[in-house]
């Protein structure tokens, strides 16, 4: 800290800066202090206004590559204009470079309970975690998210409050669109065009523009399950499916959106435990309903954000360690004072997140009244006591003629390709939900491409999801090609990734040829141990170094030709 002469003197010296002036004595006096450049720092003076006020960076964060898609997109607009634009993929790009940028505008995702994707992760963090100085800095933020989840575009928020605290100058108001993006995103570039010509230095309001969109809800009634994996199996996988009296609208690759309700036994459990009036009626900022309904149907009471726990600890004045555990568990563990209080606490809960799960049914084949889907009973511990996620767990117990609210969500990026087209689908476990679609709707239309299916789980005898539909599709050739890994029926575990590498040649060769590729199922490791199989394939196959494979993915994945759907 500087003693308050010494401060004086700055501000009187500083008050005459002109801002380029003040950027480059801030870089000055951190390059002095050894600062590493680009934290509060760097020596190096952004270009002048005239030099660069047409030259942007177009950053984008991404899980499932609709910002990818759009951000490429709206580049390829503004360009066409004349205005130079630098596409970044926030995974890559190092936040010292901030220092170097004048117009920097992103597009971001938010996942999980409303965290940053994970590529987009490092980023994020260092923006929050360093005192950046940005006053140089003109940005714009356009968040992609979805309403249903209740942290609606938190990533978007944040980089763009976090921007503003850094000194960064907002000339585009911060822009939050629904599933359907596209067309406000058209906008949205329109603006930053109009902003970025005029290179206007004025601040601009930051109140979010947000776009209401509605979502199709369909009314379904469960018309069979069945438990795919055997009796002898530790897993159990449902098949599902729903019949209803309209038409639904939906392209294999599409997801089922569902909102779960919490388990009976708990919500009960929480109403004795707290002494709280079921029936009392109670309002939260987007529904208003009973205690009871809101606990069951509306609230999240399974696995409360850091955050949530954080508030309890305030309002209760307990000392709770930073922690996500159950309402039921901290209810017990950290009791509250009396029912009274506990209607408050009511009003912190965050709403119930919909689960998505891939569509397995094919509209061509199973017509537009019934859907499918493919569902693990998901399971965890906790004191060595056997819990199930709340969402698989409620659908597990639906039995024949139960009714069911659901939507679609519609996978823009996941779509079968041209019909006469090769493809290669990767997808163990449940991994296997939207290729049965593939295969069925492929079947269904007389589809001439082939179709190579890499599938894996623990047994062959227990865990072989559609066995007998798959060996079907192979008689009938709808299916060409197919190589299974089951891990545990041999001693060295053997997953599709090994199995991708055993026929690495072919596997190039289709690529070469045009096959479109596929992944889809758990997230980690799955799907990233059989990425690095896919780059190392490309690597040696293609005669290519790590840097030129790695190219060669994104290409597929920009020409629409490599899609993932990973959980
Ligand atoms: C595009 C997409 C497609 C998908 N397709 C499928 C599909 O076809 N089939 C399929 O089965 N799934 C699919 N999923 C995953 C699915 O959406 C759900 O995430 C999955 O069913 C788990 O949800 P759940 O409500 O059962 O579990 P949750 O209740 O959400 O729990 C998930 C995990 O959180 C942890 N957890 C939860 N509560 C606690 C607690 N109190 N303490 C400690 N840990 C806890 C546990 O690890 C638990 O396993 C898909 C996901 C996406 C995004
Ligand atoms: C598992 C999952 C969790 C999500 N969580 C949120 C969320 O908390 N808030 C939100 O606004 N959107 C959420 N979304 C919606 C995505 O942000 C939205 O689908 C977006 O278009 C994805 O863009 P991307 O492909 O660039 O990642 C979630 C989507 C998935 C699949």
């Amino acid at each position: 800290m500087l003693s308050e002469a010494k401060f004086n003197i700055l501000k009187q010296i500083s008050g005459e800066f002109s801002r380029d002036e003040t950027i480059w004595a801030s870089g000055y006096l951190a390059g002095l202090a050894g600062a590493p450049v680009g934290i509060a720092s760097s020596p190096q003076v952004p270009h002048s206004q005239s030099e660069t006020s047409r030259k942007i960076t177009l950053a984008y964060g991404t899980e499932t590559g609709n910002s990818k898609k759009l951000a490429t997109e709206l580049a390829g607009i503004i360009k066409k204009k004349g205005i130079q634009v630098k596409l970044a993929d926030l995974s890559q790009y190092k936040p010292k470079d901030l220092i170097k940028e004048e117009f920097f505008f992103v597009i971001i995702s938010t996942q999980g309970e409303g965290e940053p994707p994970i590529l987009a992760k490092k980023f994020y963090d260092h923006i929050h975690e360093n005192e950046l100085i940005l006053n140089h800095l003109k940005f714009g933020v356009l968040a992609l998210g979805d309403s249903s989840y209740p942290q609606f575009c938190k990533t978007g928020e944040d980089i763009d409050s976090r921007f503003e605290i850094l000194g960064a100058e907002r000339i585009i108001p911060l822009k939050k669109c629904d599933i359907d993006y596209e067309e406000e995103a058209r906008h949205w570039i329109e603006h930053v065009f109009e902003v970025t010509a005029k290179a206007s230095s004025k601040p601009q309001l930051s109140s979010a523009s947000k776009v209401a969109t509605g979502r199709k809800k369909y009314q379904g009634k469960v018309s069979g399950i069945i438990n795919l994996n055997d009796i002898t199996s530790d897993k159990e996988t449902y098949h599902i499916e729903i019949e209803t009296d309209e038409s639904i609208s939906y392209q294999p690759g599409d997801a089922l959106g569902i909102l779960p309700f919490n388990p009976r036994n708990v919500v009960d459990e929480i109403i004795s435990l707290t002494g709280i009036d079921p029936e009392k009626q109670i309002e939260t900022p987007k529904v208003t309903a009973s205690a009871d309904e809101l606990l069951y149907k509306h609230l999240n009471i399974s696995y409360l954000l850091k955050t949530t726990v954080a508030h309890y600890a305030q309002m209760t004045g307990h000392h709770i360690p930073e922690t996500r555990l159950g309402l039921l568990d901290l209810l017990r563990i950290y009791p509250i004072k009396n029912a009274e209080q506990f209607e408050e606490i009511i009003t912190i809960l965050t709403y119930q997140a919909p689960r998505l799960y891939s569509i397995s049914s094919s509209p061509e084949a199973h017509g537009d009244t019934e859907i499918h889907i493919t569902v693990a009973k998901s399971e965890y511990y906790i004191d060595d006591q056997k819990q199930n996620g709340v969402c698989s767990g409620f659908l597990s117990q639906f039995r024949e003629g139960d009714h069911l609210e659901f939507y679609i969500q519609q996978a823009k990026h996941f779509k079968l390709p041209q019909p006469d087209k090769d493809m290669i689908m990767i997808g163990p476990g449940t991994g296997i939900a939207p290729f049965r679609s593939f295969l069925w709707e492929r079947d269904a239309t007389g589809a001439e491409g082939r179709n190579w299916l890499f599938f894996g789980d623990r047994n062959f005898i227990s865990d072989f999801l559609y066995q007998s539909e798959i060996q079907d599709f192979l008689k009938t050739e709808t299916l060409t090609h197919l190589d299974v890994a089951f891990s545990r029926d041999t001693t060295q575990k053997i997953y599709v990734q090994h199995k991708l590498e055993q026929k690495a040649q072919e596997v190039f060769q289709w690529l070469e040829a045009g096959a479109s590729l596929y992944l889809c199922g758990t997230k980690d490791p799955m799907s990233k141990d059989v990425e690095e199989t896919l780059l190392n394939i490309i690597q040696n196959q293609g005669k290519r170094n790590k840097e030129e494979a790695r190219i060669y993915l994104e290409e597929m994945e920009l020409n629409g030709r490599y899609a993932k759907d990973v959980y």
